[in-house]
């Protein structure tokens, strides 16, 4: 077995929205771990990479600290990180180096219903109850509002029914929280995803080379999810209407039919979702023999 220092840790969120997704995304990668969510390690039996199960809160600072080489965390979380240790005259030691194009949410201003909100103004001399201090406080700053913020370390939306608050500032994804609880949507913060963080300290020729390799993958991962297979038998002289009905494809290949001259056979990769209306429409240009198959690996 490699030693701890040939292998690579990544932080991972123990219980939340991002859990399933990022183990998720990290098998379709090749990556193959013991699974018990109870543990804090899950060991990779086919790769030198090992996935630290903590609470997202605490990622950022792991990669910072080097505890951890890569993390997968909410882009929220990185910001109030990073704001923070700026506020405090320090420096994030983590970069940020890929999106992953889920846990997609947004840091949201709320306020009761009924609440007028014109614009930033509309805060001054309010109270705003919120988990994301730092962020909040660039935003007013930002904008020169003086506001009072009350920190809350989860469960923000009862703050203003406690009489604690007249704003919170928290995260927003279905907006099913904020309406149970009265709530009203009125600025957008920041718009949020899971991305991958990776430490400043250098990885040493060994691991980067399999972190280069693991962006690769999920890459391929990632594209494959909208991309589709297509083939279908098209008339010559439909050809060039039916190569702009084709989403997101680049080249088609085009192969003679045996015994055909008229129709060819087309096949293309399609990096967009292909819905009834593309198929009903390449029909009417003349294509027949539809076919429509999911991508399962894509590499580059
Ligand atoms: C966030 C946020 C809200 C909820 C909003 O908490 O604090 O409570 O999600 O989601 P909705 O708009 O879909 O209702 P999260 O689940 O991330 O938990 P945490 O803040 O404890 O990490
Ligand atoms: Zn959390």
């Amino acid at each position: 077995m490699d030693t701890p220092e040939q292998r690579i840790q990544i932080a991972v969120q123990k219980t939340g929205r991002l859990t399933d997704h990022s183990i998720d995304l990290l098998e379709r990668c090749g990556l193959i771990v013991t699974k018990s969510k109870n543990q804090l390690i899950c060991y990779g039996e086919n790769m030198p990479i090992d996935l630290l199960l903590v609470r997202d809160d605490d990622i950022p600072g792991l990669v910072s600290e080097d505890v951890c080489d890569l993390g997968i965390v909410g882009l929220n979380i990185v910001e109030e990180k990073r704001l923070g240790l700026l506020a405090e005259g320090s420096e994030a030691l983590f970069k940020q180096i890929y999106e992953l194009d889920f846990g997609h949410c947004r840091l949201s201003l709320a306020a009761s219903d009924g609440v007028n909100y014109s614009g930033p103004e509309s805060l001054q001399n309010k109270r705003i109850a919120t988990s994301y201090v730092a962020i909040l406080r660039e935003y007013l700053n930002k904008h020169e509002v003086d506001a009072e913020t009350v920190y809350f370390s989860g469960a923000v939306e009862i703050a203003p029914k406690l009489g604690r608050a007249d704003y919170i500032c928290d995260l927003v994804s279905t907006g099913g929280t904020l309406a149970a609880n009265g709530l009203q949507e009125v600025d957008v913060l920041l718009d949020s995803e899971a991305v991958v963080i990776q430490t400043q300290a250098p990885l040493g020729d060994a691991k980067q080379a399999l972190v280069d390799k693991i962006l690769q993958r999920l890459d391929g991962v990632l594209q494959v999810r909208e991309s589709k297979y297509i083939m279908l038998h098209a008339p010559r002289s439909a050809l060039a209407e039916i190569r702009n009905l084709l989403p997101g494809s680049e080249a088609p290949t085009v192969m003679p039919l045996d015994g055909n001259d008229d129709k060819v056979a087309v096949h293309a990769v399609c990096r967009e979702n292909v819905f009834w209306e593309t198929l009903e429409n390449l029909q009417a240009a003349g294509a027949s023999s539809l076919l429509v198959l999911p991508v399962e690996k894509m590499l580059a």
